[in-house]
This record gives C-alpha cells, sequence and structure tokens, in this order.
C-alpha cells in the first residue's frame, strides 16, 4: 500500500471495503481465535512523567501502589486458574534493584507454579540491555514497548524536556538483541497529531518490522498537563481511526499479533469486539486484584469491571505466539 491509500482509507474512503479485507487478511494468516494476556498491573509508582498519563510521577492526587509478591502470585495462580494463554506484567517505569528482582521473582514463580506452560510478556518500560537480558533468561519471550508516536517532533511535545525519541527507539533495539517478541504501538487522536501522522506511524511500524503492536484511542486524564491541549478529534473520531489503524495494520503486516486495547473500550463499550472484528486477534482482561485496580488511571473512565469472555472465540490454554516471529527465526 502506497503511503496515499493510507491515508485515504483513514480518511475513511471505504470502511467497508477495508474492514472486508482486513478480516479476510487476518482469518488467512492468523485465523479468527483471540489469544488472552491476563494484564497484572503490578505497581502504579512511576519514575516518568510523561505529559499525557494519569500515573506520571508528578501527579499527586494518586495513591501510589505495589503489589506484593504474594499478589502478585495471586493474579498469576488465577491466570493459570482460568487457562489463560499467558500474563502481562505491566507497571509504571522503575529501575530500581528491588524492582528489577521482584519481577525476576515473578516470573521465576510464573514458569514454576505453571510447569513452563504460563506465556509472559512484560511491559515495564526503558530498561539496560542487562535488564532485558535477565528477565528474559528467566522465561519473559515478550516485551511491549510503545514509541507513542513514530514523529520525533510529537514525542517531543507530549514528554517534558530532555526525553528522547531516539532513546526509546534504542530500547526497542536493545529488546530484539535480548531475543523478545517485540511490540510497540502508538496513540490516536493526540494533540498536535494529524492524519498524516497516523500513516507515518503505520508505516513505521512496518519498517521496524515489529512482531505485536497495541496502540488505542488518546484519552485526556485531566490532572496531566497534556489534557490542556485540545485534539483535532473528537472521542468518536479516535474510535473511528482506531479500528481503520488496526485493519490497516493487518493489511500491511498481516502475521503479527495485534491487541484491542482497553482504551478503545473505553470510548465504545464494544471497542473490544469491533477491534478484533478488524483485524486484532489479542485481548488482555485486567487480573489486577481489586485493592489496587481502581489505582492504575492511565486516562479518565479507565473502566475497572472484568469482561465477559464468554462472547469471543478464545484460545484457552495457548501462547498465541507471533507468527510473524517465529517466520523471522527460523
Ligand atoms: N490515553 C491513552 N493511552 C495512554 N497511555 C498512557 N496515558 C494514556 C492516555 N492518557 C498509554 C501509553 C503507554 C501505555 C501503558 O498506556 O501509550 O505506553
Amino acid at each position: 500500500m502506497t503511503k496515499q491509500e493510507v491515508v485515504d482509507h483513514l480518511y475513511g474512503l471505504d470502511d467497508e471495503l477495508l474492514f472486508a479485507k482486513s478480516e479476510q487478511v487476518k482469518s488467512l494468516n492468523i485465523g479468527s481465535k483471540v489469544y488472552l494476556r491476563g494484564l497484572i498491573e503490578i505497581s502504579n509508582i512511576c519514575i516518568k512523567d510523561c505529559l499525557y498519563c494519569g500515573i506520571r510521577k508528578s501527579n499527586s492526587n494518586v495513591d501510589r501502589y505495589q503489589l506484593t509478591f504474594k499478589e502478585v502470585c495471586q493474579s498469576i495462580d488465577f491466570a493459570i486458574g482460568k487457562n489463560f494463554g499467558s500474563v502481562v506484567i505491566q507497571a509504571g517505569e522503575r529501575s530500581d534493584e528491588a524492582f528489577i528482582l521482584l519481577i525476576k521473582r515473578c516470573l521465576k514463580y510464573a514458569k514454576e507454579k505453571s510447569e513452563g506452560r504460563m506465556g509472559i510478556t512484560l511491559s515495564l518500560g526503558e530498561q539496560e540491555q542487562s535488564v532485558y537480558d535477565l528477565w528474559k533468561n528467566e522465561g519473559a519471550h515478550r516485551y511491549l514497548l510503545r514509541i507513542e508516536s513514530s514523529s520525533n517532533e510529537i514525542y517531543n511535545k507530549i514528554h517534558p524536556e530532555g526525553y528522547s525519541w531516539n532513546a526509546r527507539l534504542e530500547a526497542i533495539e536493545r529488546l530484539r538483541k535480548a531475543g523478545y517478541q517485540v511490540g510497540t504501538g502508538v496513540m490516536i487522536g493526540l494533540p498536535f497529531q494529524t492524519i498524516d501522522d497516523l500513516a507515518d506511524d503505520l508505516l513505521f511500524m512496518q519498517r521496524l518490522d515489529i512482531d505485536m503492536c497495541g496502540m488505542g484511542p488518546y484519552i485526556e486524564h485531566f490532572d496531566t498537563p497534556l489534557s490542556k491541549f485540545e485534539s483535532q478529534f473528537t472521542h468518536k473520531e479516535r474510535v473511528a481511526l482506531t479500528l481503520r489503524m488496526i485493519a490497516l495494520l493487518r493489511i500491511l503486516m498481516p502475521k503479527i499479533n495485534i491487541a484491542s486495547t482497553t482504551a478503545l473500550q473505553t470510548l465504545d463499550n464494544q471497542g473490544f469486539k469491533k477491534g478484533l472484528t478488524v483485524g486484532a486477534n489479542i485481548m488482555m482482561p485486567n487480573i489486577t486484584p481489586d485493592v489496587a485496580r481502581k489505582n492504575y488511571n492511565l486516562y479518565q473512565n479507565k473502566p475497572y469491571s472484568t469482561i465477559d469472555l464468554s462472547q469471543f472465540d478464545v484460545a484457552y490454554g495457548e501462547w498465541g505466539d507471533s507468527i510473524h516471529y517465529s517466520l523471522k527465526s527460523f
């Protein structure tokens, strides 16, 4: 697809045609099953101060928490009990020794308790090579690190001074070097962002040859500096754009894993389902213990409820690794 074609489809040239095509590409290349990753938000403590994020370090209106090792184990047990194939361990970014070792312990527990059957994705921000290597050796095999925007200029506008788009990209390269299946993604409908930027985001992910993608609408959080700036897109438009982005990425990268995200569900109560229909194949049900869940507010109105999975064609007990990655490796 040329950039112009991508742009035209993002404007809504022919949604019916686009979604028919993306659905067809999906079923031909990866089938119609939904793979689950139980999401464990183990801490909202964060050393970063991203201008859009509700758990940024300067937001003093957040009750900070850190699950105990035992609580993480309970979530892992829950995932094993429900026969989810995988979990995602996510947290605000930290690089202190205690945190690195806590993650290591959790990985070891998940692997031992499931007798090696639990797939594990990490989403723990930018880390040194040695940390990525350590966690990989303990059994994590996928890692999500969103680039947030492929535009260096937008990246700088939505982060404090001194944060570097290049450093983020280098972290993605370190993940690859460590041998992870690497996922990235962007926020859709940011202030300053145009349709042209979103087309560039898709082509960037294709060029980077990523294995997985999680992308969703940007949603204002009123305790953040970015919420003072207006997006040119309404919430409804951001939902439509997210669905077109998913469909286009599926066509551009037929065998990668694409998540239907919570942010999409937040802006549309059929969001999960719509994302899966137009090309996504991954869902990340939140399995964070109730006591902590209400404090992991990246954006306004993030739902706390558990999703009813019976409406989906779920592949229980399977990892659902990125086929794109397996084909690259052999
Ligand atoms: N709206 C939507 N997504 C957000 N994230 C953080 N803040 C917001 C927001 N206000 C996303 C970022 C980050 C992921 C963990 O959550 O893309 O990488």
